[in-house]
């Protein structure tokens, strides 16, 4: 049983109503190297659910960036003999153009160079500081170059050594900043117990869970700049920069509206928009975001009730394997939106991956799915429709009374619905094809031409007014993936407006409604022959 929360005074200032806005963020991406597919899922993902959010009549804030700091990036500007300013900066804006040519459109540009990001990062540790939350202290360890991290006895393999995903190994002695992790652990154990719903999907609720219940040390917060330069100076300590996640995790607050470091306390306007939801992928929940990240927050000041929700979703892969510069299988994002449209590749990216799951990357898939979903079942469905609406009808519709496809279409908007709460963008697409699959059936059924030929001009007018009123609904479904297409396909209905969840009611197309003319909107593509 719930046990009802004793309603602390955390925050004494009235709340404003925050049940119609809806903040949501992703990872910031490294940007140690150009961006790669799953950097576009990702964003697309978050994209394609702040629009259902949208469409849904909530306010969204929807926040995405860049991860400019740490050593992968000292390194490779290093190597290229550049200003790491100047290195970051030029990924930085292939970073933007993607989004740009992607339709990956954020309210808030988190980049962690920025001077009021780096000013809040010092004020927050300034503040632990004061408040004993931080602590130096000597270790001599097992460090990680790659993962810029100390490393424990529990990551050792079975056979006693470190993995290969830890790269080079060092043993070194220094001095450095602890920021008290192990005190919080009972809170958040606790915390997981009361509110499972912090983690979408629930089955990685067991995985954070054993992670924290190992969770043993404090966190190493600094490191000193004779190793690393290229980071946030400590405050308090000019021989130190921050360390990167530190650093890292700090932007959904940095950059959020309202929020004020030097307080425990946020305004309401701070408090509109939080808590997030943040979209990130199963390699950074543990440790980042689902055990230091609570517990920062925790030592600043926040109360349970606001601490965030992480949707974690899985890795495209290619052939099985990882991704990776070494293998040379890295899919550029870019040079596909080129060759087959950004949002044949948005398509393709919610479609081909649950949500929370694994899923392959290949191009065939993408072709496959779009002559399948979009050229075969609802581009067909569009062009038929108005063919047969024109050639018969003149392009009027008549409103009909009849049932047809109104159930179909009110079962497969309440699934819709149902599933994209939950961020499984892949099912509600799903949803929006099974109308489409069962629209084009029910051409096949009521014949339109063979109405036609026999005057039946009342039945005639009753499955062209089902067809085209599933396919306004249709293209509702289809608007936060595909925003473009969703348009082209109200276009050729010749609807307008603004693109609305409450709209999906049956019975929106008027009696005598002029149809648009029909033109190709989902052209099939025919996959290349075999080299
Ligand atoms: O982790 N498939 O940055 P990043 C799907 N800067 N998602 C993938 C992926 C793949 N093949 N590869 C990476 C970082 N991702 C940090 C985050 S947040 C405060 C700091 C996802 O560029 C990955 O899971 O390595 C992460 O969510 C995001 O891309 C950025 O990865
Ligand atoms: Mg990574």
């Amino acid at each position: 049983m719930d046990h009802p929360q004793v309603a602390v005074s955390v925050s004494p200032r009235p709340r404003v109503p925050a049940s119609s806005s809806f903040f949501i963020t992703t990872a910031i991406d490294y940007t140690n190297a150009a961006p790669h597919i799953g950097h576009a899922y990702e964003k697309v993902l978050a994209d394609g659910i702040a629009r259902y959010q949208r469409l849904r009549g909530r306010d969204v804030f929807f926040l995405t960036g860049v991860d400019q700091h740490g050593q992968k990036v000292q390194q490779s500007a290093e190597k290229l003999g550049v200003p790491p300013q100047e290195f970051v900066d030029e990924i930085t804006e292939k970073f933007r153009a993607l989004w740009a040519k992607l339709g990956v459109e954020y309210d808030g540009w988190a980049a962690t160079t920025d001077a009021a990001h780096k000013a809040c990062v010092q004020t927050l540790l300034q503040r632990l500081h004061d408040e004993g939350q931080l602590y130096k202290a000597r270790q001599a360890g097992y460090y990680s170059v790659r993962q810029e991290q100390f490393l424990t006895e529990k990551e050792r393999g079975p056979d006693g050594e470190f993995g290969a995903e830890w790269g080079e190994v060092v043993l070194i002695e220094e001095e450095n900043y602890y920021f008290k992790l192990a005190e919080h652990k009972r809170w958040l154990l606790d915390l997981l117990d009361s509110r499972p719903g912090l983690v979408t999907p629930g089955f990685r609720l067991a995985e954070l869970r054993n992670a924290v219940e190992k969770v043993t040390g404090d966190l190493c917060i600094s490191r000193p700049k004779a190793r690393l330069t290229w980071g946030i100076e400590l405050p308090f300590d000019p021989d130190y920069v921050t360390y990167v996640w530190f650093d890292a995790l700090v932007n959904y607050i940095s950059f959020a509206p309202g929020f004020d470091p030097n307080s425990k306390i946020q305004s309401p306007e701070f408090h509109a928009w939080w808590p997030a939801l943040h979209v990130i992928g199963k390699d950074i929940m543990v440790p980042a975001h689902g055990v230091y990240w609570p517990i920062m927050l925790k030592a600043i000041g926040f109360a349970d009730a606001d601490i965030p929700t992480l949707l974690v979703h899985g890795w495209w892969n290619i052939a099985g394997s990882k991704m990776s510069k070494s293998l040379g299988n890295v899919v550029d994002p870019d040079a596909l939106a080129d060759k087959y449209g950004a949002e044949t590749v948005r398509y393709y990216l919610m479609a081909d991956i649950a949500t929370g799951k694994d899923a392959d990357f290949s191009e065939e898939r993408l072709i496959q799915r779009y002559n399948v979903d979009l050229a075969n079942s609802i581009g067909n469905l569009l062009n038929r429709t108005l063919n047969m609406a024109w050639k018969y009808r003149d392009g009027r519709l008549a409103k009909s009374a009849g049932k047809g496809l109104q159930d179909r279409a009110d079962s497969v908007v309440q699934s819709y619905a149902a599933v994209m709460d939950d961020g499984s963008i892949n099912a509600g697409l799903e949803q929006a094809c099974r109308l489409a699959n069962e629209a084009n059936q029910y051409v096949e059924q009521a014949k339109p031409w063979a109405l036609a030929k026999s005057g039946e001009t009342a039945a005639l007018d009753g499955a062209l007014y089902h067809l085209a009123e599933s396919l306004r609904i249709i293209a509702i479904l289809l608007s936060p993936v595909m925003p473009k297409a969703a348009r082209g396909i109200w276009e050729q209905l010749g609807v307008a407006g603004e693109f609305r969840f409450e709209d999906t009611a049956w019975g929106g197309l008027k009696d005598g409604h002029p149809l648009g003319k029909p033109f190709p909107l989902f052209p099939r593509i025919e996959a290349p022959a075999n080299p």
